[in-house]
């Protein structure tokens, strides 16, 4: 099954468009609002004991089931969700956003990452172009250039293979594909193919971040890949430069262009910086960076370590879930059901948090990537028509695997505040431990922790069972627990590279349908830019300050004190240095 989009609305009107009402003035809204005094007066001890209601917070697709009858929900809830869904005209932007309509007004783009995954004859157009074909013109580009570097027909300066790679990038031109790497690591397939092979990722722009990148690495068996959409950014342009410097300094200026390769959308200013174009991988201003991991962003970095073969079944599980998003009815619609949930949790219960809590160590950087994500995409203070909102959109994302967390802050989750909690756990381990004389294997060990998590948050511990355990009375109130806190479970088959692709598009729609319902832009990022411009004034400074001796001017009282401190003890830092690279 392959979805084919021949219509380009974006000239269209579309008659929802012409209301700038916000969703909270909506009846179903207000309902809901009405509808939490009713699921206050419940316990999750009496929704879980209605196996009715549980059956039917159950959804299966493509062996992924999602359990989300910890809720603190009824049936009654989720149809008022449903509702709520209807009134924000959520199935039009849905379609509005893979008819690669201009969503992303204040940017005046389509929002098209569905297509960087889309099979070779699905026809996705932005601006009534089909972008399939550019999308696979690359992709057989990035499978035919990884090949070859891993087949050592391309090498390095000297002659020699490029068996490590070392990815500069930030934030979405990072997270994604670092999250995806540290998945496939240890997947037994992926795993075997990257026998011999390294991938580092640098992003900071703190020095030590090039250290612990270049440490132990030689520069004759090293390909660096600078991952920018925009070419722009200061962190990465500055750890790019670095990175040629460490190349330059080891086998001279020619080098560059056998150990350097980008990707980027900005393709003038890749030839700029000394990259050879034909050595550049193309991506388009429809990608937004955190949802760029299915382009050559994420790609090129993975095709090197795991070959494409491996990246192609990544990609095709973002495609399953992409083709269930679209064609999925609301009430079977994953990512719909866990947006609405959250919008429920976020905006009706109150809960501002969310943690994400997966039960494989592999998917360690999960959680620091949907951050990006979700709070870049969600975390907003206007409507997508400009109008303040009056209520709070995004909610605050944070997460560790279990075990680890349990021993961290699940105290907080089970007697402090409450926080919805996304379980994930996976049936098949990708590294089974079976130890003779154990009760479970290690394995069954962790899945015993990710089974009872949910239900002591949910059912918790009550004085009269305490008491009737015989515990002193001066430890009930300690060792009670109230309970009543929604979490959702969602289990894995196995975490091969097509589950990862599907985990990741999962996450990527429920944020869009968390902004498609708040009525926000999901796609923009202008809070990040106020600190960028406040950057450079102080970078001017410095650079002035050191170089010719000017005082610090032009800053408030309290920067302008923080700053001279720094710069009089530093004042050993050469104004016109030679270049120096980390020697650790
Ligand atoms: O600072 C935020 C941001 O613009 C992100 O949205 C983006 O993922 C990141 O910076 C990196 O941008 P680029 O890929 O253009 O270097």
């Amino acid at each position: 099954m392959s979805f084919l989009f021949i219509a380009d609305v974006s000239s269209i009107g579309v008659s929802y468009m012409a209301s700038v009402a916000l969703i909270s003035e909506s009846g179903s809204w207000k309902d809901l609002k009405v509808h939490v005094e009713d699921i206050k007066k419940t316990h999750l001890r009496e929704l879980m004991a209605d196996p009715g209601r549980c059956q039917s917070m159950m959804v299966e697709f493509d062996d992924i089931l999602l359990d989300y009858s910890r809720q603190c929900a009824t049936l009654e809830t989720v149809n008022k969700l449903f509702k709520l869904a209807e009134d924000a005209c959520l199935k039009e932007k849905i379609n509005r956003m893979f008819s690669g309509e201009r969503i992303n007004s204040t940017e005046n783009r389509s929002v098209l990452h569905v297509a960087l995954r889309a099979q070779r004859d699905a026809v996705i157009c932005s601006d009534r172009k089909n972008v399939v074909p550019d999308v696979w013109g690359v992709l057989d580009k990035l499978k035919e250039f990884s090949e070859r570097v891993r087949n050592g027909s391309w090498v390095g300066a000297t002659g020699k293979e490029l068996k490590d790679v070392i990815a500069i990038g930030i934030g979405g031109s990072f997270l994604g594909p670092l999250f995806v790497h540290t998945a496939l690591q240890t997947d037994p397939e992926a795993n075997q193919y990257a026998k011999g092979r390294q991938l580092r990722f640098l992003a900071n722009v703190d020095p030590i971040d090039v250290a612990r990148n270049i440490t132990g690495l030689n520069p004759e068996t090293t390909l660096v890949v600078v991952v920018s959409k925009t070419f722009t950014t200061a962190e990465t342009m500055l750890n790019a430069r670095t990175l040629r410097a460490w190349i330059i300094d080891a086998l001279g200026p020619s080098a560059v262009a056998k150990h350097m390769v980008a990707v980027s959308t900005n393709l003038p200013l890749v030839e700029k910086f000394g990259i050879d174009p034909n050595n550049a991988f193309a991506f388009w201003d429809w990608v937004g960076g955190r949802y760029s991991v299915c382009s050559a962003v994420g790609v090129l970095p993975l095709s090197l370590q795991y070959g494409f073969a491996v990246v192609e079944k990544f990609l095709k599980g973002a495609q399953s879930i992409d083709q269930h998003f679209f064609s999925a009815p609301l009430e079977k619609n994953i990512p719909v059901i866990l947006g609405l949930l959250s919008i429920w949790n976020v905006s009706f219960l109150g809960y501002p948090a969310r943690a994400i809590l997966p039960y494989s160590q592999a998917l360690e950087k999960f959680a620091p990537h949907i951050q990006q994500v979700s709070m870049e995409s969600n975390g907003k203070g206007v409507s997508i028509d400009g109008f303040p909102l009056p209520f709070e959109s995004g909610e605050i994302d944070f997460g560790e695997p279990g075990t680890n967390g349990q021993h961290s802050f699940y105290q907080l989750i089970h007697q402090g505040r409450v926080i919805p909690c996304d379980f994930i756990g996976v049936i098949k381990s990708q590294q089974p431990v079976y130890l003779k004389d154990e009760i479970v294997n290690n394995h069954d060990e962790l899945m015993s922790n990710f089974f009872a998590q949910p239900d002591a948050l949910a059912y918790g511990k009550t004085a009269e069972q305490l008491q009737k355990e015989n515990l002193p009375q001066h430890l009930i109130s300690h060792k009670t627990f109230t309970g009543n806190r929604p979490s959702l479970s969602i289990l894995l088959p196995s975490l091969n590279a097509y589950n990862i692709g599907q985990l990741l598009a999962i996450y990527e729609h429920r944020v869009a349908v968390q902004g498609f319902i708040w009525g926000i832009n999901s796609f923009d990022q202008w809070g990040v830019e106020l600190g960028k411009s406040l950057a450079t004034q102080v970078r001017k400074q410095l650079h002035a300050s050191r170089v010719k001796g000017e005082p610090v001017e032009g800053f408030n009282f309290s920067t302008k004190t923080m700053l001279s401190k720094y710069l009089k003890a530093t004042s050993d830092v050469p104004a016109d240095p030679h270049t120096l690279l980390p020697k650790i």
